[in-house]
């Protein structure tokens, strides 16, 4: 029989696992990523280098990094079977996120877990990428061995070669969402894989977690706040209507960080720059009042609740700056997000113990087999 008082709903508090792949520290506002602050890793790092250091523990030196970019480069393309799927699920118009989950699982995971674990950060640009353009009527673009990761993603996308300033955002982008604590699709990720299945199994299942609104879907509408609202001067009106109506501002507030999450920092950096090099400067100014008139207001409306931007209202900014359409932000998260999945997943694998809580039994254990004729 368990104590009730262990049932902890949501397993909040309780710690699960042991990382050295991310800490977050709500009060203080800080993120560390292996070891580094991320305000000094995400707009520094190439994305390959970000996973390098996850997997491995250390940054590449330039021979290692060469190599390792080559590896992940020629581990790009999707197999016939993956393209099938894609092509059948664009005929039903399917959720981006679904695609991907579909296409994700069609790749056969086995016992070599690092190759596995290239395959899948490799392919995961590719396979959203592919099915954007079937989506659009397009034929999909093979993968460019001499671009990086980010900038060949962007290119898929267009068949445009990114310039230097729309990749460095787009890394930028990644290397700040790659890992975040044990978060509920990493969590999912490692459950999976410490029954002794496979990567590929490990991944999907976080992908299926990853794609619920709790979790990764709310850049899409911290964005639509902004459209909606159109021009600063509406801002208060707008925002005002929706917290007398009870609602909620998309882009704010959260569960860990009760200051300011680190992420929406560098996140707003990287649209100033991205923003500054050209596209709807506009846009970015309005966001930036948008988000000055909620803090205030969230403070006048919820005082004491301690709400603050969010890491999804400057994602939204980056990613549609960056041309992604909104059904492309969670699959964009995920393409990062595949890289601490695996991470987590090769820590789980050396920690070598079964995750396998308990559940306290909530039923009678008095009831008698009634035959169906007696019922
Ligand atoms: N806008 C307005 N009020 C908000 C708010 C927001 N974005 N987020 C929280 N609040 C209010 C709640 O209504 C609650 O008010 P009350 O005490 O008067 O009832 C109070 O702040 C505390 O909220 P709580 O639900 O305990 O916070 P939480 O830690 O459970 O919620 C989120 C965290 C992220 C779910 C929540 O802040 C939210 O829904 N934000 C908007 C969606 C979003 O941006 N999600 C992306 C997260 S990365």
């Amino acid at each position: 029989m368990i104590a009730e008082t262990n049932f902890k709903p949501g397993l909040e508090g309780v710690v699960a696992a042991e990382t050295r792949l991310s800490s977050v520290d709500g009060e203080a506002g800080e993120l560390i990523i292996a070891g580094f602050p991320l305000e000094e890793l995400a707009p520094n790092a190439a994305f390959e280098e970000m996973v390098y250091l996850l997997w491995h523990d250390r940054l590449p030196d330039a021979a290692e990094l060469a190599v390792f970019r080559n590896r992940m480069a020629a581990a790009r393309g999707l197999p016939p079977a993956a393209l099938d799927l894609l092509r059948a699920a664009a005929r039903d118009a399917a959720p981006a996120m679904d695609a991907l989950r579909m296409a994700a699982g069609a790749l056969t995971g086995g016992d070599d877990h690092e190759a596995d674990a290239v395959r899948l950060v490799a392919c995961f640009p590719t396979i959203v990428a592919a099915y954007r353009r079937l989506l659009n009527g397009q034929m999909p673009l093979e993968p460019r061995p001499d671009l990086g990761h980010a900038a060949n993603y962007l290119y898929m996308l267009v068949g445009e070669t990114p310039d230097q300033t729309r990749t460095r955002a787009l890394e930028t982008y990644l290397n700040t969402v790659v890992d975040h604590g044990l978060n509920a699709s990493t969590f999912a990720a490692r459950v999976i894989i410490s029954t002794g299945s496979d990567m590929v199994s490990a991944v999907v299942g976080a992908l299926g977690a990853l794609k619920g609104p709790l979790h990764g879907g709310a850049p899409g509408p911290a964005l639509n706040l902004v459209f909606e609202i159109g021009e600063a001067a509406n801002a208060e009106t707008v925002l005002r209507r929706r917290l007398e109506a009870g609602e909620r501002l998309m882009g704010f507030g959260h569960r860990v960080y009760k200051v300011r999450d680190p992420r929406a920092d560098v996140l707003a950096a990287a649209a100033e720059k991205l923003f500054q090099a050209g596209g709807d400067r506009a846009l970015y100014e309005l966001a930036r009042a948008v988000e000055n008139t909620a803090l205030r207001l969230l403070e006048e409306y919820k005082p004491g609740r301690r709400l603050q931007t969010n890491v999804e209202f400057y994602t939204a900014l980056v990613l549609h700056g960056l041309g992604l359409p909104a059904e492309l932000f969670t699959p964009t998260f995920a393409i990062s997000r595949a890289a601490g999945w695996t991470a987590h997943a090769f820590e789980q694998i050396a920690a070598g113990r079964i995750i396998r809580p308990q559940s306290a039994y909530t039923g009678t254990k008095t009831r008698r087999w009634t035959p169906l004729a007696a019922r």
